[in-house]
């Protein structure tokens, strides 16, 4: 004799199996069930959910919607609906089910979850942004909702709240691949690529350290300008300085900077300020004008990051007047070199039989280049000047933010002059020199060069006049 069950007992028997993966036999329980209730409302929702996790989202669909208009104010039938409506690429379905199930309960955070997804998907990352904050609210642990707030806020270009949300979700779930992988790509997207050689350039990091030694007096304010990752700030406090306000433009950067930072226990005497130095304000930002400043913002011609009018603005605003500085100064270099490598770079005209000069345009005359070249190598670029200084900046008073220098330099090399090399050595410190000259191995700073506008014939031994002026660009003219 069979022993007779109760419908419960039957539905609690079905889910167990769903539960456990086998939907096969659930689904012959819940058929058992409506043989003889067909409108058992229960077996028509587990026998979508079973239909749906076996991939039959059709017949899904149809156990649900005889679900639904049994039991219209059911958000969980109408939740698996949506899901098997969008697994079946019905999209207005779904989005019609979930913003149902939505209404009946916003407390879901799966509800939540798959309405943000379809709103997202239709377009609106503002609307999905306030649903997927609502459903990580309700489900913390839910590391997709993290990762779909995070690319909403990256769709809405804000990557530094994206990077916060992931940074978050990094902590909770340290070994998701996919949380590493997606913080990574953004973050490395956000931030310039040269941050990495930079900070793997020893010889770089131990002049800074040298000169900070020697520089920083026990007790001092230091503002450190374009912390990055607040390397030089550490070193700062490491020599003693009382405290350092270590501002850093990229805002991005300076929450990796406050993170470690903290990591290494220095939140306590270590400001992080997510600020462009002109934005400083003395008794907001910091308590008082700074004894050191510390800055590394030079870029391969020295001062093309800004440093110019940065010092500027710091001698002015956020120093004390007997402020040290480190570095004390830099000097540009230059020569003439006759680089036909450099040339391609610089007119495209006909390339594979069509006329691509347009491009050119994104080749501007008077911008040095990047281009990395092993100056070693004759058959790329001859220097054909002896070296020449372009500028002596002087850091510890404000500079001039525009100058025009005239030099008179020996040619050492016939040859047709088209370009200048340019380097620099930086004064750290009294002793401390740092220089971007035959550095090509081991440094990331590469020599700058810079194509000119008008190509020169010059002839080994003669002398050539060449003035160089600077109001936000390079401007170098050459005189035989
Ligand atoms: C070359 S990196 C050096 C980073 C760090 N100081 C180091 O030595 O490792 C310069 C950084 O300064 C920032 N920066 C440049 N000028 C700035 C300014 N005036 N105010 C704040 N940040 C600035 C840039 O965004 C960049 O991250």
């Amino acid at each position: 004799m069979t022993a007779v069950i109760d419908v419960d007992t039957q539905i609690a028997q079905g889910v167990s199996l769903i539960e456990a993966g086998r939907t096969v036999e659930a689904l012959e329980v819940f058929q058992d069930i409506l043989k003889s209730d067909t409108g058992n409302v229960q077996a028509l929702g587990w026998s979508g959910v079973g239909a749906f996790l076996q991939g039959d989202n059709e017949r899904a669909i149809s156990f649900l919607q005889n679900a639904h208009a049994l039991a219209p104010e059911d958000f969980q039938i109408l939740a698996n609906l949506g899901k098997a409506c969008m697994a079946a690429g019905q999209v207005a379905a779904a989005h019609s089910s979930f913003q149902k199930a939505y209404e009946i309960s916003s407390n879901d955070a799966e509800v939540c979850y798959y309405l943000g997804y379809i709103t997202e998907h239709a377009g609106d990352a503002v609307g999905a942004e306030t649903l997927y904050r609502q459903a990580l609210k309700i489900n913390p642990a839910d590391r997709q909702i993290h990762l779909q707030l995070s690319n909403v806020l990256h769709l809405q270009g804000r990557q530094r709240e994206a990077l916060r949300v992931l940074r978050i979700a990094e902590a909770r779930f340290p070994d998701d691949r996919d949380i590493t992988f997606v913080r990574g790509q953004l973050a490395s997207n956000s931030v310039p690529g040269w941050h990495l050689p930079m900070l793997a350039d020893q010889a770089r990091n131990d002049a800074y350290e040298r000169a900070i030694i020697a520089k920083v007096q026990p007790g001092d304010i230091v503002l450190d300008i374009g912390t990055g990752s607040g390397l030089l700030a550490m070193m700062a406090i490491r020599a003693g300085a009382a405290h350092v306000y270590a501002c850093e433009a990229d805002e991005i950067l300076a929450d990796l900077a406050r993170e470690i930072v903290e990591r290494n226990g220095f939140q306590n005497q270590i400001t992080i300020l997510p600020k462009h130095s002109t934005s400083l304000v003395i008794g907001e930002d910091m308590p008082r004008r700074a004894d050191l400043l510390v800055t590394e913002i030079f870029d391969r011609a020295v001062i093309g990051e800004g440093v110019l009018p940065t010092m500027n603005h710091a001698w002015q605003n956020l120093l004390d007047k007997k402020a040290r500085v480190i570095p004390e100064g830099a000097t540009l270099f230059g020569a003439l070199t006759q680089a036909p490598h450099l040339q391609r770079f610089h007119h495209i005209e006909t390339i594979n039989g069509f006329d691509l000069s347009p491009m050119t345009v994104l080749a501007h005359p008077l911008t040095y280049r990047d281009a990395q070249i092993d100056f070693s190598k004759s058959d790329q670029c001859h220097i054909l000047s002896e070296p020449f200084a372009v500028r002596a900046f002087d850091f510890q008073v404000a500079p001039d933010l525009a100058f025009r220098t005239e030099n008179s330099v020996r040619i050492s090399e016939s040859g047709e002059a088209d370009s200048i090399l340019m380097w620099f050595d930086l004064q750290l410190a009294p002793g401390v020199v740092f220089s971007t000259h035959n550095t090509l191995e081991h440094q990331h700073w590469r020599q700058a060069t810079q194509i000119l506008l008008d190509r020169v014939d010059c002839q080994s031994g003669q002398s050539v006049d060449i003035s160089s002026a600077y109001n936000g660009y390079f401007d170098f003219s050459i005189g035989v």
